[in-house]
């Protein structure tokens, strides 16, 4: 069966104080029968990653990166390779944000190859995706997340999706409150299953955790994490709080 995964990213937030305060409070505060029955990831700013690495060391719960990019070294002047990634260690990336896509101009064809840099160095990757709102009102957020899917990871072989989990979040529920109803988000997780079963197979299918994200709350989370394809959440705003994060955890 899918373990459930709870992934906070905690985007352009906190300084090295507020973030090392924060996460303690996160590790102080999770349980380890929690931790049993449910995977924790932290994505912290790259600034982070060493001391957390340290910090998390033996604790149960994940470290990742935000982004890396998508050539495996050399002038890329501000940037961060999957390899130095890995040699934090970290052991995971989210690759595809739609504030990634929106603001960096990342396209699934860019995406796609910072995957595959990822994967050679060992890394797991959480692949996001979903419509904006004006796809959805024109009844294209189908076909949207198709083609984000297809031409993100479509190039995989079937061995190469045990590293992979998907996040669907819908860019009109990020950070505006409104979430997707369980029914909307169930919709579009059972799609993105039956998708993955025609690129590769039934097993790869079943297997593949499918993240909601997108307002997710302690009051919430329960209703989206109890339908049959969602498998947790990637949480925003709500991560930034140790105790709203151990309630999405507890639901
Ligand atoms: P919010 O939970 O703040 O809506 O953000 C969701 C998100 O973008 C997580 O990656």
């Amino acid at each position: 069966m899918r373990k459930r995964l709870v992934a906070g990213n905690w985007k352009m937030n906190t300084d090295m104080q507020d973030g090392y305060r924060l996460l303690k409070d996160i590790l102080d505060g999770v349980r380890e029968d929690e931790l049993n029955a449910c995977e924790v990831h932290v994505y912290a700013p790259f600034t982070h990653l060493k001391i957390f690495s340290n910090t998390l060391n033996g604790s149960g719960i994940g470290l990742g990166a935000q982004n890396c990019h998508q050539e495996s070294v050399g002038a890329y002047t501000g940037e961060v390779s999957a390899e130095m990634l890995a040699s934090v260690p970290v052991q995971h990336v989210l690759l595809g944000h739609s504030e990634r896509r929106q603001y960096f101009n990342e396209s699934n064809a860019v995406i796609a190859q910072k995957v595959d840099q990822a994967l050679a160095n060992g890394l797991k990757v959480i692949y996001c995706y979903g419509e904006t709102l004006e796809e959805r009102e024109s009844n294209k957020h189908f076909e949207v997340v198709e083609t984000q899917i297809r031409e993100g990871l479509g190039h995989l072989s079937a061995d190469q999706w045990s590293d992979i989990t998907l996040a669907y979040e819908p860019v009109w529920a990020i950070g505006t409150g409104k979430t997707a109803s369980a029914e909307q988000a169930q919709e579009i997780h059972a799609h993105s299953r039956d998708l993955i079963s025609k690129m590769t197979n039934g097993d790869v299918a079943n297997a593949t955790r499918i993240l909601y994200g997108g307002s997710v709350k302690p009051g919430n989370a329960g209703e989206l994490f109890g339908m049959a394809d969602i498998d947790g959440g990637l949480i925003g705003g709500a991560a930034l709080n140790a105790d709203s994060f151990k309630g999405i955890i507890t639901a």
